[in-house]
């Protein structure tokens, strides 16, 4: 079978170059005879990668020397806890704001209350399904919080934030898993990013964590794995990193740079969600869930006019090689998920083979 367009939520499509660059450095990483997968992580070869990866993540988002630059295990599900964990310094200060924009948004809501004995919800959309994000003025901030926390976009309802939330002096946290480096940000604006890498940046197993130094070593007597000071000090090499998916990030960041850096991936982002959703919009056969303004670019949920022709749509567009469009179960209908490495063919090829389809269906 030849490549597909994968429209996966994650793990998601990887650049083909990056597959083929890694393919042909396999077995022998830059003549060092060995894959970088058998190749200490203290080696020459493999610090440099490190290193490298770390510059590309600086130089793309734009991070000052105000913030460290950590590849982490766990998952962003493992940084739902590290953040309070780490932030909650102050005995009298129990209160933490969260904006409750879907599913992940609750699950790090679940896991801060396990830290914090006020965990204020500053803002929901659960009452319209997660259809929408909340406007800035919607906002209830509390200024004494210790952070406000918000997830970018997200993933399962296909929703996303088009501002950057002003959260005063609070720092703003902000889990960015499924739209990172697909759009330009002010990073000065954060306290905390954070994102599992298996949508935008590479393959599960690395999360990337930017943070702001002044918010490192609050706490004394942190798990240590868990401990940004103590992974800040020795430059995420506490222990053993997941060397292999810190290489491909690399690649990935690489690929990034060639493509012409962040602002040109935005501008092929915005050209590949817009012509998606006219497709949708101008059909009375398919439909959007999402409010106009807070539609994601990188997850396009969609129904179809009759679920009974979902399991058809799915095979029928499995056979003309697009692949994994299944929504979530909490949505429905279809899913899209159109992350930096998915090419403008892919979205065509899908708008196509949706208004054959619908001729042939609607
Ligand atoms: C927005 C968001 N946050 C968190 C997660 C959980 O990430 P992980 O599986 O890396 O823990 C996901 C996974 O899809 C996500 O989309």
């Amino acid at each position: 079978m030849g490549r597909v367009f994968n429209f996966s939520a994650g793990p998601a499509a990887l650049p083909l170059a990056v597959l083929e660059q890694a393919q042909a450095e396999m077995v022998d990483y830059q003549q060092s005879g060995m894959s970088v997968m058998e190749m200490s992580h203290r080696s020459k070869e493999y610090m440099a990668i490190i290193a490298n990866a770390e510059e590309l993540v600086r130089e793309l988002m734009g991070i000052s020397d105000k913030y460290h630059v950590l590849f982490q295990q766990g998952g962003a599900t493992m940084q739902f806890t590290t953040v309070p964990m780490n932030l909650i310094n102050d005995p009298a200060n129990q209160s933490a704001d969260y904006i409750n924009t879907g599913s992940w948004s609750k699950k790090a809501i679940k896991e801060a209350k396990k830290q914090f004995q006020n965990v204020r919800i500053s803002a929901s959309s659960e009452g319209v399904n997660f259809s929408r994000i909340p406007t800035q003025q919607e906002l209830k901030l509390n200024p004494a919080s210790t952070y406000v926390h918000m997830t970018s976009n997200n993933t399962i309802f296909g929703t996303e934030f088009h501002y950057t939330p002003d959260t005063g002096s609070v720092p703003l946290v902000a889990d960015m898993s499924s739209n990172i480096l697909s759009r330009k940000i002010d990073v000065s604006k954060y306290g905390i990013i954070y994102a599992g890498a298996q949508k935008n940046l590479g393959p599960s197993g690395v999360t990337l964590v930017v943070v702001r130094k002044d918010l490192v070593g609050r706490c004394e007597g942190l798990p240590l794995m868990i401990d940004y000071q103590a992974q800040a000090e020795k430059e995420s090499m506490l222990n053993t990193p997941p060397t292999y998916a810190i290489y491909i990030l690399g690649l990935v960041l690489k690929w990034m740079k060639e493509q012409g850096g962040v602002a040109a991936i935005e501008e092929r982002n915005i050209r590949k969600a817009a012509k998606l959703y006219a497709a949708i919009d101008g059909s009375s056969f398919y439909g959007c869930p999402t409010e106009v303004a807070s539609r994601s670019r990188m997850n396009v949920p969609f129904t179809l006019k009759d679920d009974a022709l979902n399991p058809t749509f799915l095979s029928q567009a499995k056979d003309a090689g697009l692949v994994t469009l299944k929504g979530h179960r909490s949505v429905g209908g279809m899913r899209a998920s159109i992350y930096n490495a998915m090419p403008e063919e892919g979205v065509d090829a899908l708008i196509s083979f949706m208004n054959e389809f619908e001729r042939k269906n609607g």
